[in-house]
């Protein structure tokens, strides 16, 4: 485990989330919004204690373990949303992603284990399981979710993230797995909620709640295949925390939530085994705090390329940040 940055807002660690776990502090954590790698999909390190390429019923009690441990830490009117999608049982992984990994030039990116031969359904991480046939959906987000209520935890909500443009899939006698799960969890009835986040304007003209089924389109980075989309974790991150509170994501990847909470102004701390994630991310930051430069300078800086990228990424995020305080009073006023 290493801190890779730490100020007086961020803090990133690499390394294992459950070693993570033991440096966070107590009761200061208001929300944990996340999407832990899937299970028999996608292996991005190769280390066996990434999550998703062990034991079927170990991925279940790893994630059990992970989200009961936070909402134990966490400050009491915290929510925690855990976006997961389902596996089927001895589907291996999908070619597209196992292409992937096999051609992608960093080592970082490969499954091990697999070669051409093993594409399809001779993944030796989903191939086989005693109980559980082969083509049946394995259920992974509701044992999640009711080992978590079992253990007196409260499942407020499951939306539905439809994706108008699921990853194509070989198969002709089901519809397609267009679908995530995003589950709410809170440790008491009571917790931190901003509901005029989630409003959408009714059939009577008044502003009400949104349904449970939202729509929106993965939005892939390069060198990142699994982000979530931040339409859909913007709202989620504002409707459960203000400024100045601290979010938590157990496994950052390409640091969506963390650009959310530059933008609007939330602590956060970030974890992921992949130390070369957490490294673009600190690039990522050091670019965003040599930033607030005269249009000068901005423009000596535009001149490189790479440079240009990355500034350009960083306006976007003011730009954000901007919209969201000039935004906040109205959005306010919805609720009254
Ligand atoms: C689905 S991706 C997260 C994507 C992220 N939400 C985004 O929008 O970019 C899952 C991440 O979890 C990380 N991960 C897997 N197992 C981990 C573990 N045991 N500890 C910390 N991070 C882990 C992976 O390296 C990967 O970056």
């Amino acid at each position: 485990m290493e801190i890779m940055y730490s100020d007086d807002k961020i803090k990133l660690f690499a390394g294992d989330v459950f070693e993570c776990l033991k440096h966070l502090p107590k009761n200061t954590i208001q929300a944990v919004i996340t999407s832990p790698t899937y299970w028999g999909k996608r292996n991005f390190t190769g280390d066996k204690k990434e999550f998703g390429s062990e034991k079927f019923e170990d991925y279940i009690d790893r994630n059990v373990n992970l989200f009961s441990s936070l909402l134990r830490i966490m400050k009491d009117d915290g929510s925690i949303f855990i976006i997961i999608q389902d596996s089927y049982m001895g589907s291996g992984v999908s070619r597209s992603h196992h292409n992937h990994w096999e051609h992608n030039k960093d080592i970082s990116y490969r499954r091990y284990g697999l070669d051409s031969n093993g594409q399809g359904n001779t993944s030796s991480v989903t191939a086989k399981h005693n109980i559980i046939k082969n083509k049946s959906l394995c259920g992974i987000p509701y044992r999640i979710a009711i080992k978590l209520v079992d253990m007196g935890f409260i499942w407020r909500q499951h939306i539905i993230w439809e994706k108008p443009n699921p990853m194509p899939e070989n198969v002709k006698d089901r519809v397609r797995q267009s679908a995530e799960y995003i589950l709410h969890f809170t440790k008491k009835g009571n917790y931190k909620f901003n509901p005029e986040h989630i409003m959408v304007m009714g059939q009577s003209g008044k502003y009400r709640l949104d349904n449970q089924v939202w729509i929106a389109s993965p939005e892939p980075k390069s060198g990142h295949t699994a982000t979530f989309p931040s339409k859909i974790v913007k709202k989620l991150l504002l409707s459960v925390t203000d400024e100045d509170d601290t979010v938590f994501e157990p496994f950052l990847g390409s640091g969506t939530m963390l650009d959310l909470c530059i933008a609007y102004g939330r602590k956060f701390i970030g974890c992921d085994i992949n130390k070369n994630f957490v490294r673009e991310t600190v690039e990522k930051i050091n670019t965003y705090n040599s930033l607030i430069p005269s249009q000068n300078e901005i423009n000596k800086k535009t001149n490189n390329k790479t440079e240009y990228r990355r500034i350009s990424t960083q306006l976007a995020l003011l730009e954000e940040r901007q919209k969201y305080l000039v935004n906040k009073n109205h959005l306010k006023g919805i609720h009254k």
